[in-house]
């Protein structure tokens, strides 16, 4: 295939999943209106281009949490790539490895942890939910650390599921073959029932995700473990200063995909005044709507060291396995490469806020 935006492997990948499953991917909770809004927050944003400047050499490399990696571009966390190819994770890790481009692992990934950093040649951290069964979430701290994951990402908008829509008309269950090989089977059961008007994944995570999570919790991750800890699914100043007090090592700004509260502010309209409210040299990381080069600029130029991406990674898996997701990274990196010497910026280091208009259509910055 022919791809020259991530728009072809959409539409592609839209061929081949079945419609549920297709839902489950693109779909947003309630009207969608955050899904909508993470995207129009990019297309409002407009650039500040500098000439006459030597972009003869560019450069998107940076080291984020100690990891060298070759570009801000990575892979968001996200639950069973099996339902999109077969090798799943692996084929993921392979693809990430080739673009040299970190991987976030999901804590529903459906291949073995093992097998994914066997499959790995960058960095790989590993996303968490708070399960009620603790003993389940020490094991998987445990298993991460003898395996050479680098980072734990704890994901902090999830305390119910989101009501996706989408997921409860279809009555969407994960189906049997597919599974969440990392947890204990007892502990998943109820993502493979379909619902009565709801979905698995909204049952599933009403029984086993632990509601009463606050930030006092963050101890007791912090006490188990040597490797940084990311908090995913922050949006606010205030919430950016409680985590750089609770010691976090990195904050993710992100409203799921639109998976999660809708009506939330897009990510992007949030970062600055995440980056803001965060020592310099913490890393702010950003998600949700990134589909080009110019959308990985004006996020980095509005605070973000890195972003991740998530529904194009699965539709590059869907089109081709590791081959379509390393050929969606290697669009996004193209497309940041010549972002950044159109904007006479050629190295990441140099966008920063002067590299956006101050002023977009809506009037707000
Ligand atoms: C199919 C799917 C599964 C996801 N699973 C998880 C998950 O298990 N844990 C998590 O923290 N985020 C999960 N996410 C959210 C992503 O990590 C990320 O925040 C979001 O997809 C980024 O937005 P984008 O898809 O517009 O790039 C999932 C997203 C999708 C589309």
């Amino acid at each position: 295939m022919e791809a020259l935006e991530l728009a072809d492997f959409e539409r592609a990948a839209r061929d081949r999943l079945p419609a549920e499953i297709w839902d489950f991917v693109q779909g947003g909770s309630g009207a969608e209106r955050t899904l909508a809004a993470n995207r129009a927050r990019f297309e409002q944003c407009r650039l500040r281009p500098r000439t006459l400047v030597d972009v003869s050499a560019t450069d998107q490399g940076l080291t984020l949490l100690g990891s060298r990696l070759e570009t801000p571009i990575g892979i968001a966390p996200m639950a069973y790539h099996r339902l999109f190819h077969p090798e799943g994770e692996v084929a993921t890790a392979r693809a990430a490895g080739r673009a040299g481009a970190l991987m976030v692992a999901g804590i529903f990934a459906s291949r073995t942890l093992e097998s994914i950093a066997g499959a790995a040649t960058g960095p790989l951290w590993l996303q968490l939910y708070w399960l009620r069964r603790r003993d389940a979430l020490a094991a998987l701290v445990e298993r991460a650390e003898a395996t050479g994951f680098r980072a734990l990402v704890l994901t902090v908008d999830a305390p119910r599921i989101g009501r996706r829509l989408r997921d409860a008309r279809n009555g969407f269950a994960i189906p049997a073959h597919v599974r969440a090989v990392n947890v204990d089977q007892a502990v998943m059961a109820a993502s493979h029932r379909a619902g009565h008007g709801s979905s698995g994944i909204a049952d599933h995570a009403k029984e086993q995700f632990d509601p009463t999570l606050t930030w006092a919790d963050l101890a007791w991750l912090r006490a188990r473990t040597r490797l940084p800890i990311v908090l995913k699914g922050i949006l606010t100043a205030e919430d950016a200063r409680l985590a750089v007090e609770h010691g976090v090592d990195a904050v993710l700004v992100s409203n799921h995909g639109g998976r999660q509260l809708d009506g939330a502010l897009p990510s992007l309209a949030a970062l600055p005044e995440v980056a803001a409210a965060v020592p310099p040299n913490l890393p702010v990381l950003l998600d949700g709507g990134v589909r080009t080069g110019t959308d990985v600029a004006l996020a980095v130029a509005l605070g973000a060291r890195a972003v991740l991406i998530g529904r194009p990674l699965l539709w590059g898996l869907a089109v081709d396995g590791e081959n379509g997701a390393a050929q969606v990274l290697d669009l996004l990196k193209a497309e940041l490469d010549d972002t950044l010497a159109l904007l006479g910026r050629p190295r990441l280091a140099d966008l920063d806020r002067t590299a956006v208009a101050p002023e977009t259509p809506d009037g707000r910055h």
